[in-house]
């Protein structure tokens, strides 16, 4: 079959499309025929190893899982003998962050593991974008325990986790005001937020509404700006570690004194988490925001994009 292979760490060249063995699915396996991926965050940050910290979990000096492609969308085509959850024909899509292996042909999975059948009139292009923003996402908002008719504020609405956060935020009738550029003032509007703010002609902390929850959704701000927004017992969670990496410190320090907090939640994303995540899906509540569409051909190209830090959303591929 064909696959985006990477066998060592570096910029978006090293990933080289070439013919490998197609899997074979064991027991409790299925055999997923792949027609849509995703290039994202975490592909680019495996694929980089730029925070060598990554390399304790995908090996110290060469890629262990050498097929990147955390998201897919495709068909089921073999099931293991002790496959019971899934029949051959089924549409899926899920998620791996552990094995990868969604940019190629064919991807094997465990029954058990993050996937599910695609809602009905979901095409696979828009089923594989669901999962990886949407997961950093709605772990962050579990964390905050931020509650419905509560305020939050979403930095950065136009990442893949970003507008994954408003819209989830959205879901729970919180009441949201998003920051993002200009050229997407309409797009952010479109989902639904109560207030948008422009930070290329507005100073978002300049904002009268204090908020239960602030969530920086790319990394770029930070709790000492942020802080006067909150109301008390406020949470304040960044994607990024900040300088010098102050969140691990102020997350072990803030619940101490005062009353406004930083918390460093560590992400998962289980089988029924994705159950949760096809409400949202199924009754129009979230639609993944696609920016472009590359082919696997062009996949060095596609990762050459989500390196810019400029994508609206989320890449997808189509194999
Ligand atoms: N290392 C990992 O494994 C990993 C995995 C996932 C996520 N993350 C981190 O999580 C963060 C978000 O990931 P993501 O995938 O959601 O990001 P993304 O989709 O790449 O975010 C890009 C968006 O952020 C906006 N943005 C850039 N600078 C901004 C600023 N100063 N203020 C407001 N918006 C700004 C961009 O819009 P503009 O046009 O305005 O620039 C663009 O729409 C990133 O910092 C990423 O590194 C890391």
């Amino acid at each position: 079959m064909r696959a985006a292979v990477y066998t060592k760490y570096g910029s978006p060249e090293v990933v080289k499309l070439m013919e490998v063995e197609k899997p074979v699915p064991r027991e409790t396996e299925i055999l997923v025929k792949v027609f849509a991926s995703t290039v994202n965050r975490t592909d680019c940050g495996f694929r980089s190893a730029e925070y060598f910290i990554s390399r304790l979990w995908s090996g110290l000096l060469h890629p262990r899982n050498k097929i990147l492609g955390c998201e897919y969308a495709g068909q089921v085509e073999e099931i293991g003998s002790k496959v019971s959850l899934f029949k051959i024909g089924d549409r899926v899509f899920g998620y791996n962050d552990k094995k990868f292996g969604g940019h190629a042909e064919y991807v094997a999975v465990t029954e058990t593991d993050a996937i599910t059948k695609i809602p009905d009139k979901l095409s696979y292009e828009e089923a594989a974008p669901i999962t990886e923003g949407a997961h950093y996402a709605l772990c962050n908002i579990r964390a905050s325990k931020i509650r419905k008719g509560h305020n939050a504020l979403v930095y950065g609405a136009t990442g893949a986790i970003g507008s994954a956060a408003v819209q989830l935020l959205k879901h729970m009738e919180v009441k949201v005001t998003a920051v993002c550029n200009t050229k997407n003032l309409e797009l952010i509007k479109s989902l639904g937020v109560f207030e948008v703010i422009d930070y290329q002609t507005q100073d978002f902390t300049k904002t009268e509404t204090g908020f239960d929850f602030i969530f920086d959704a790319v990394g770029k701000s930070s709790f000492k700006i942020c802080k006067p927004l909150l109301n008390n017992n406020g949470i304040y969670i960044s994607t990024e570690l900040g300088k010098h990496a102050e969140n691990i410190f102020l997350a072990l320090v803030t619940p101490l004194v005062g009353s406004k907090k930083v918390l460093c939640p560590i992400p998962s994303f289980k089988k029924e988490d994705l159950g949760y995540m096809k409400k949202p899906v199924e009754t129009g509540g979230f639609r993944p925001i696609i920016d472009r569409t590359y082919r696997l051909e062009e996949i060095v190209q596609a990762h050459e994009y989500v390196e810019t830090g400029q994508k609206t959303g989320n890449i997808v591929i189509t194999i």
